[in-house]
């Protein structure tokens, strides 16, 4: 038995910034941006809500799956920046879509939060514990981006992406997963710090946190170049697969340059990792289902062809999985 994505979906808020916007209130070009990450634009929520566009993908996921929101057993959303902190997404969608019969809940595992959540959904499927599951990659980081730094608001976008799978004869064959908490605060974003009437502190000498995503480029980037590879490699074992034989890569679209380096240290064709962040910009968890939700739709993906799906990021995570579509 195995876990089978029988079908995606995905939404973007309408309104969409381009390089050049950024220019009339940043320190910033269009060509530095696309030189150093290959973007040309991202959608930014000004009316949808993580909970509208998540709601959204799945809908049409469903819809592309033939299914009733009633059938869903499992919702899962990964996410980094939802409306709330709890309710979670998911419970959230579950109430916006009428998936009545769902177990919901949210995965925190930033930009490789869809391919753990495809994972676990797999997990479970696999040990008859649900029969299909929703899962669900949604974000609204402009929100939570720091609009007067220019190393890390020119990166993200907003988008949600959803995928469909049930129980079948094939699909996912193979996982990868780890984390490495040790190197976490190269990507993070704090909470409200501790500050009760029991603590010693005056409040003024608590630090509050800028609240916004804090990233350290240059360390994020050597760490995809060389876990992505190492975990793919793995995959790759795991599955019995020799990587010649595999069709498409479907990376996290984080930056053109980590996606051609990895292609090159896999020795691997370029064309075969396909990449939409020149319109998207990095959606985090939402970036693997929507390039998924577009190849899908473009009818790019042949039924029994061989996907390496691999994503990265805050934690830090990393992994890699391998299906047949
Ligand atoms: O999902 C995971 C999320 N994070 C990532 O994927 C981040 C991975 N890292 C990257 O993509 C790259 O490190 C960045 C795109 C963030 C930065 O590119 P870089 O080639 O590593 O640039 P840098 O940080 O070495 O900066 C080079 C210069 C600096 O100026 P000086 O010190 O050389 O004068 C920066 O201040 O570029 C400057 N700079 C900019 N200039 C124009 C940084 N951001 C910008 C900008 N426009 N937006």
């Amino acid at each position: 038995m195995a876990t089978r994505i029988i079908g995606t979906g995905s939404a973007t808020p309408a309104h969409v910034v381009t390089n050049s916007d950024l220019e009339g209130f940043l320190d910033t070009s269009d060509t530095w941006i696309r030189e150093r990450t290959g973007i040309g634009s991202r959608h930014a929520a000004t009316t949808e809500t993580t909970t509208s566009l998540a709601a959204e993908a799945c809908i049409k996921a469903l819809e592309d799956a033939g299914k009733k929101p009633e059938d869903v057993d499992l919702i899962l959303a990964a996410t980094v920046s939802p409306d709330c902190t709890f309710p979670c997404l998911a419970c959230q969608i579950q109430a916006e879509i009428g998936a009545d019969n769902a177990t919901a809940y949210d995965v925190n595992a930033a930009c490789a939060g869809f391919l753990f959540a495809l994972n676990s959904a797999t997990a479970y499927i696999e040990c008859g514990m649900y029969k299909n599951a929703l899962i669900v990659g949604a974000e609204v980081l402009t929100k939570i981006v720091d609009w007067n730094d220019r190393s890390s608001c020119i990166l993200f976008g907003d988008g949600a992406g959803a995928a469909f799978v049930e129980q079948a004869d094939t699909g996912v064959v193979a996982m990868e997963q780890g984390a490495n908490g040790k190197k976490g605060m190269v990507l993070y974003r704090y909470e409200r710090p501790v500050q009760n009437p029991f603590c010693e502190k005056a409040d003024e000498e608590v630090s509050q946190g800028s609240g916004f995503l804090e990233m350290n480029g240059q360390e994020v980037f050597r760490f995809a170049v060389s876990q992505v590879p190492e975990s793919i490699q793995k995959v790759l074992v795991k599955a019995g697969w020799d990587i010649s034989e595999v069709d498409h890569f479907v990376l996290h679209q984080a930056n053109a340059r980590i996606i051609q380096s990895i292609a090159k240290r896999l020795g691997e064709p370029e064309e075969k990792f396909p990449m939409n962040l020149q319109k998207y910009g990095n959606m985090s968890s939402a970036s693997i289902p929507v390039l998924l939700d577009e190849l899908n739709k473009a009818g790019e993906l042949k039924r029994g062809e061989k996907l390496i799906l691999s994503g990265f990021g805050a934690g830090l995570t990393y992994g890699a999985t391998a299906l047949i579509w």
